[in-house]
C-alpha cells in the first residue's frame, strides 16, 4: 500500500453533529417505547444512562441517586483504594432488604464513642453484642440523647430487643416494626447471634424507588472504576460492587491487557474494559480476554478532552460505538457497548443506540445535577458546576490517575477544567432524557433498543444542514444579550 492509498482507504469517522435519524414507518406512539437495556452482561438498566468516574461527577451520592432512578453511576478512582471502598460500602449501605455489613456496638462502649459512630456513619441506632456477635440489646439515639456521655452503652440500651430470623419475609417484618413502633429488626439465627439488619427506613425506600437497580439482597447495584494495573483496588472494590470498569484513555495495549486478565481472574465482579475506539480493539477484547462483561468505547470526544487536539489520535464515539457493535455482532456475543464521550442530549443517545450501542456514558450532562460532587458556583447571575478532565492538570495534581493516560503524556495534558450550567436533581435530567429518546425512537418506529440496532436509518448531513436543524433566524432572549 502506497502512502496515498491511506487517503483512499481512509475511514469516515462520523460523529453525533454529522448524521441525522430518518423518520421511519411507525406503528407506535413514543410513550410505548421501552428504554430498557443492559449494562453488562447481566446487569440491565430502566435507562441507558451511565455517569462517567470523574471526581466531578460520580461519588457515592450520584450513584445512589442514578441507581435508585434504575440507571448507574461509576464511582471515580481519583482518590486512594480505601477511600473508594467507602463510597462502594456507602452505596451497598444506601439501602437493602436485610443489612448484612452492620454496624455493631457492645455494652461497654461508651455514650461518647457511640455518638461519634452515629454521625460517622449517619446511622441512628445500632445492634448491642457481646462475645462476639451474641445479641445483647439495642440502642438508638432515642436512648441516648439525653444520657450522660460518661455512661456506657450496657446502662441505656434495651434489652428486650424484637428481632426476626433469615425466614421474616418483608410483609411480616413491616408488620412488626409497625406493632411494636421500632425502627430497626436485628436478624438472629438459632442461637442469637446478628446475622442482619431489617430497617423501616429501607422497607419504605423499597417502595420509594420501584424502578431501582437492585441485587439479590435489595442493596443498589454498584459499579467502580479501577485502574486495570491495580488489583489490589480492584480486590478490594470486589467485596462491595457488582461492576469494575477499567479507566484508561487506551485499552488496546499490550500492558493493559496483560493485567486486565489477572483482575477478571480474580474478581467476581463483572468487568467492562475500556477505552476502546476500533473493530480490532474489540475483537481482541472478545478474543483474546474471557470474560469481559462489556465494552467502553470513545476516544477523545469528551467535552473536556483535549487529547485529539494534542495527539490527533482519536475515534469519536459514535464510529467507535459502530465498530465494537459490529466486533459484538460478528463475534456473536452479548456484551453491551457503552458510547462514552461526547453525549449532549438524548438525540445523540439516539444515534448512538442506531450503530448499535446499548448505553450512553456521560459526564458533562450528570456534572450540572445537584448529586455530583463538583462546586456550585454563581457566575453574573447563573449557577454552574465545576467539571474538569481526569486528564486536566487539575485531576492529575491528585495523582490517582497518572496511568489513564502514557507515560509521555504525563508532561502535557489531555483534559480541561472549566464549568457546567447547574441542571437541578439527577431525577429531572433523567425524566427529560428518557422523554426525549422516547420521541426519537417514535420518529424511527422501535419499541425497544434492539429494534433500534435493527430499524434505524441515518443520514449524513452537512455544516449547513447542521445549522439549518437548529434553531436558527430568530430573535431569542437570553441573559447574555445586551439590549
Ligand atoms: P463528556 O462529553 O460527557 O465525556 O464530558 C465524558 C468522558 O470523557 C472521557 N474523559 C476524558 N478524555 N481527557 C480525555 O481525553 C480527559 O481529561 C478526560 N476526562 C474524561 C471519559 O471517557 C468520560 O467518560
Amino acid at each position: 500500500m502506497g502512502f496515498r492509498d491511506k487517503f483512499k482507504n481512509a475511514d469516515n469517522a462520523l460523529t453525533f453533529n454529522d448524521v441525522i435519524l430518518l423518520p421511519g414507518w411507525t406503528t407506535l406512539e413514543p410513550d410505548e417505547a421501552s428504554v430498557k437495556t443492559q449494562a453488562t452482561r447481566s446487569v440491565s438498566l430502566n435507562a441507558p444512562f451511565i455517569a462517567s468516574p470523574m471526581d466531578t461527577v460520580t461519588e457515592s451520592e450520584m450513584a445512589i441517586a442514578l441507581a435508585r432512578n434504575g440507571c448507574l453511576g461509576v464511582l471515580h478512582r481519583n482518590c486512594t483504594a480505601e477511600e473508594e471502598v467507602d463510597m462502594a460500602r456507602a452505596v451497598k449501605r444506601a439501602e437493602a432488604l436485610i443489612i448484612r455489613d452492620v454496624i455493631t456496638v457492645n455494652p461497654e462502649t461508651t455514650i461518647e464513642e457511640l455518638l461519634e459512630l452515629m454521625s460517622e456513619h449517619s446511622i441512628s441506632g445500632f445492634p448491642v453484642v457481646e462475645n462476639g456477635d451474641s445479641l445483647a440489646g439495642i440502642v438508638t439515639w432515642r436512648d441516648v440523647r439525653l444520657a450522660d456521655k460518661a455512661l456506657k452503652v450496657g446502662d441505656v440500651m434495651t434489652k428486650d430487643v424484637i428481632t426476626g430470623t433469615e425466614e421474616t419475609s418483608l410483609e411480616e417484618a413491616m408488620g412488626i416494626l409497625h406493632e411494636h413502633r421500632i425502627e430497626k429488626l436485628p436478624i438472629v439465627d438459632g442461637k442469637g447471634r446478628v446475622r442482619g439488619l431489617m430497617t423501616m427506613k429501607d422497607i419504605t425506600l423499597k417502595g420509594t424507588y420501584p424502578d431501582a437497580l437492585r441485587d439479590e439482597e435489595g442493596r443498589l447495584i454498584c459499579a467502580a472504576a479501577t485502574s486495570p494495573f491495580d488489583l489490589e483496588r480492584a480486590k478490594a472494590l470486589d467485596q462491595y460492587v457488582d461492576v469494575l470498569i477499567t479507566d484508561v484513555a487506551h485499552f488496546h495495549n499490550k500492558n493493559c491487557f496483560e493485567a486486565t486478565e489477572k483482575i477478571l481472574k480474580e474478581v467476581e465482579a463483572e468487568v467492562i474494559v475500556g477505552n476502546i475506539g476500533t473493530y480490532e480493539a474489540a475483537e481482541d477484547c472478545l478474543t483474546k480476554l474471557d470474560g469481559v462483561a462489556g465494552l467502553r468505547v470513545g476516544i477523545g470526544s469528551g467535552s473536556i478532552c483535549s487529547t485529539s487536539v494534542v495527539t490527533r489520535a482519536g475515534a469519536p464515539t459514535l464510529y467507535a460505538a459502530s465498530q465494537a457493535a459490529d466486533a459484538v455482532k460478528d463475534y456473536g456475543a452479548d456484551v453491551p457497548v457503552i458510547a462514552d464521550g461526547g453525549l449532549r442530549n438524548p438525540g445523540d443517545i439516539a444515534v448512538a443506540l442506531a450503530v448499535g450501542a446499548s448505553c450512553a456514558m456521560m459526564g458533562n450532562v450528570f456534572a450540572g445535577c445537584s448529586e455530583s460532587p463538583g462546586r456550585l458556583v454563581a457566575l453574573e447571575g447563573r449557577y454552574y458546576k465545576e467539571y474538569y478532565g481526569m486528564g486536566s492538570p487539575r485531576a492529575r495534581r491528585k495523582r490517582f490517575v497518572q496511568d489513564r493516560y502514557s507515560q509521555p503524556s504525563k508532561a502535557i495534558s489531555e483534559g480541561v477544567e472549566g464549568w457546567v450550567p447547574y441542571r437541578g436533581p439527577v431525577t429531572d435530567i433523567i425524566s427529560e432524557f428518557v422523554g426525549g429518546l422516547k420521541a426519537a425512537m417514535g420518529y424511527v418506529g422501535a419499541r425497544t433498543i434492539p429494534e433500534m440496532w435493527d430499524k434505524a436509518r441515518l443520514a449524513l448531513i452537512t455544516e449547513r444542514g447542521a445549522k439549518e436543524i437548529a434553531p436558527h433566524d430568530i430573535m431569542r432572549p437570553g441573559p447574555n444579550r445586551e439590549p
